[in-house]
């Protein structure tokens, strides 16, 4: 699964930008659908038939990553930038973003001043800069979107990459598929976009396939890390069930069907309380008449950095999980 992970992490896809990364999923899930379409977002829907009795079951994963996109382009040829998503003036400087069509820029900052020294620099006091000897040699233009450049990284037990907020959502849910044999459910497994910008692939995608159950699977924050924020979400300690983030409360049937599987099936899993921050699943929710949603999380340390940190075995025992849950009658 390690390959599939990689793969998808270094893959380039901003929220808007979803094309490379959606052929990419599409060439992964070839043959274990019995539907594959894409709506008119941009959203990848694949359908596996169950049995007449089970339920529309709906799983999202999000494929795009955070980004920046080109406001302004000056007369030597650097670029200034906005947010595409939650992006931290922290983590930038130094950096390096890459375009859809390969072009490679480096992100810069303006000089500091003294008294400013201890401040974070702001976004709108840094550029990039791609190279160019002038305005005509820059190879894109205003409006043009690049994500972040770095390589995955195997420690071991623990991953690292720019985007497992979510590709390691997109690596869940094809994993799932591939393992998949049997279902007395209608699944959709949902790569959604534009999840960063405001969850907006999720709810049209939502809308259309009706579901009668919606999970999603995405990252979540952990307290585990030197001086960190007081939370029981540990690396390693397994997939985390969540029960309320910034702007959802699971609903208690969701979540006590992923908890009774967890322990039927003998994996360790979590329970989360998440202070900010969302997932697909909170517009699945109020999707029409409203929908029993819930998020299987996949700890995450470093979340919108360029060097997101998940635990392997977290993963493949959400693959488990989620496989459990399909492969057996759900009444919530
Ligand atoms: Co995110
Ligand atoms: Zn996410």
């Amino acid at each position: 699964m390690k390959e599939l992970i990689k793969k998808l992490v270094e893959t380039y896809g901003p929220s808007g930008n979803e094309e490379q990364i959606r052929e990419i999923i599409r060439a992964e899930i070839a043959g274990l659908a019995d539907e594959v379409r894409t709506d008119a977002l941009g959203n990848l829907i694949a359908r596996k038939r169950g049995g007449s009795n089970g339920k529309r079951v709906m799983l999202a994963a999000h494929m795009d990553e955070i980004g920046v996109i080109v406001t302004h382009v000056d007369e030597k040829g650097f670029l200034r930038f906005g947010p595409v998503g939650g992006v931290w003036p922290h983590t930038l400087l130094g950096g390096r973003v890459v375009f859809a069509d390969g072009t490679v820029g480096v992100i810069g900052t303006e000089k500091i001043e003294d008294e400013n020294r201890k401040k974070v620099i702001p976004l709108d006091k840094l550029f990039i800069d791609v190279g160019a000897v002038d305005k005509e040699s820059v190879p894109v233009r205003v409006g043009d979107v690049a994500g972040f450049q770095r390589p995955f990284a195997d420690l071991g037990k623990r991953l690292v990459a720019k985007s497992f907020d979510d590709r390691i959502g997109c690596a869940i849910l094809i994993q799932v598929m591939r393992g998949l044999k049997e279902t007395p459910h209608d699944v959709y497994f949902v790569f959604s976009v534009q999840e960063e910008v405001g969850l907006r692939g999720a709810t049209t995608s939502a809308y259309g396939i009706e579901p009668q159950i919606g999970l999603s699977v995405d990252v979540t924050l952990t307290g585990d890390t030197p001086e960190a924020r007081t939370m029981a979400v540990e690396l390693g300690k397994g997939p985390a069930i969540k029960v309320k983030d910034g702007r959802m409360l699971a609903h208690p049937g969701v979540k006590r069907l992923l908890v009774e599987t967890a322990e039927a099936i003998g994996i360790p899993y979590q329970l989360e309380v998440l202070d900010g921050g969302t997932t697909d699943a909170t517009v699945i929710q109020v999707s029409r008449e409203g929908v029993p949603a819930g998020c299987v999380s996949i700890p995450c340390r470093y979340v919108h950095t360029p060097s997101e940190m998940v635990d392997y075995d977290d993963v493949t025992n959400a693959v488990k999980l989620l496989a459990a849950v399909l492969e057996q009658p759900i009444t919530l």
